[in-house]
């Protein structure tokens, strides 16, 4: 079932979080001339329209990449600075750059870099976008994608997931492909991005508080990937609110696989520049609403 479209959600805060993690990882296994495996198992569209009907219907745009835009306009940050430099020719054009073209800017010519996507029209747009890219770009399963390509060459390198969670049995598909692809490839980075759910939510067609029957899986697949046998997990959250049935997700997360060298660093400055604008009311201490953990160290 491909019912889910980004379109809708592009640039919201955990777009944010998300591209500023990826480009964070990005930036740290590039420092080295040596070529890199990159792959995207659930691309997207590459590009998407702010001003369409589409992404003008919730417009989480705005609460999203135009808040952190205004209010961080003169941040020190590096990954900040280049974040903003990115997305802001975009957002100029009422357009978002997608996770592949987020990676395009960073990856060199000597990485294989692959960026997957499953629905036709989003690989169709994605194909697209990527024509001059550094990412090839392959209508794909993207599970099957990360299967067919283990052990990458070369050997060093990184993966996002980044699937829709439409069905709950998506969080047991992700932990699946994650154990298989790290038996292969014990040194391999991850990024596997998640929502944090309220248990409780609006029914849309009824207006009554029901249960949400996929609140607490993230939380259960983290435990889960925490305990495979990588040599170190990081656990980076933003909540934007408190959990209410009124908001379904109240925050998103990225689990980080065998993250590089000191990155829980560069990620610290991130997280505590997404504070000051996503984390709510400045009078309260919201330092809780993003944390960046270690769920596994190395030994
Ligand atoms: C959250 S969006 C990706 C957003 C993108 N990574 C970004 O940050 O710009 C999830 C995408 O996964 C795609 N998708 C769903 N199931 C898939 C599968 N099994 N394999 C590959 N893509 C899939 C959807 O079509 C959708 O475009």
């Amino acid at each position: 079932m491909l019912s889910y479209q980004h379109a809708y959600h592009a640039g919201n805060h955990a777009d944010v979080l998300k591209h500023l993690t990826l480009m964070s990882v990005l930036k740290k296994l590039t420092i080295k001339a040596k070529p890199m495996f990159y792959l995207d198992t659930h691309a997207g569209a590459g590009v998407y329209q702010m001003d369409d009907e589409n992404g003008a219907l919730n417009a989480e745009f705005e609460r999203g990449v135009l808040k952190f835009q205004s209010l961080l306009r003169n941040s020190n940050n590096e990954i900040v600075k280049d974040y903003l430099a990115i997305t802001s020719g975009f957002t100029k054009a009422k357009q978002y750059p997608g996770s592949p073209i987020i990676a395009d800017y960073l990856l060199r010519e000597t990485d294989n870099a692959h960026a997957a996507d499953l629905h036709p029209q989003a690989s169709q747009d994605l194909k697209k976008y990527l024509r001059r890219s550094k990412l090839s770009a392959h209508q794909r399963d993207g599970y099957e994608a990360l299967n067919a390509f283990m052990p990458p060459k070369p050997n060093r390198g990184m993966v996002l997931v980044d699937p829709p969670y439409e069905q709950a049995s998506e969080y047991a598909d992700v932990y699946k492909a994650i154990t298989s692809a790290l038996s292969a490839w014990p040194n391999g980075c991850f990024l596997i991005w998640y929502p944090l759910l309220s248990p409780t939510r609006v029914d849309r067609k009824t207006k009554e508080v029901a249960e949400n029957p996929k609140a607490g899986l993230s939380e259960e697949m983290i435990a889960k990937l925490g305990a495979l046998a990588a040599k170190s997990v990081l656990n980076i959250q933003l909540c934007v609110s408190q959990p209410s049935p009124q908001i379904g997700m109240y925050g998103s997360g990225m689990c980080i696989i065998n993250p590089p060298w000191k990155l829980e660093q560069d990620l610290s400055g991130v997280l505590a520049t997404l504070q000051t604008v996503f984390a709510g009311d400045k009078d309260k201490d919201t330092s809780h609403l993003c944390q960046v953990n270690w769920i596994k160290t190395e030994v």
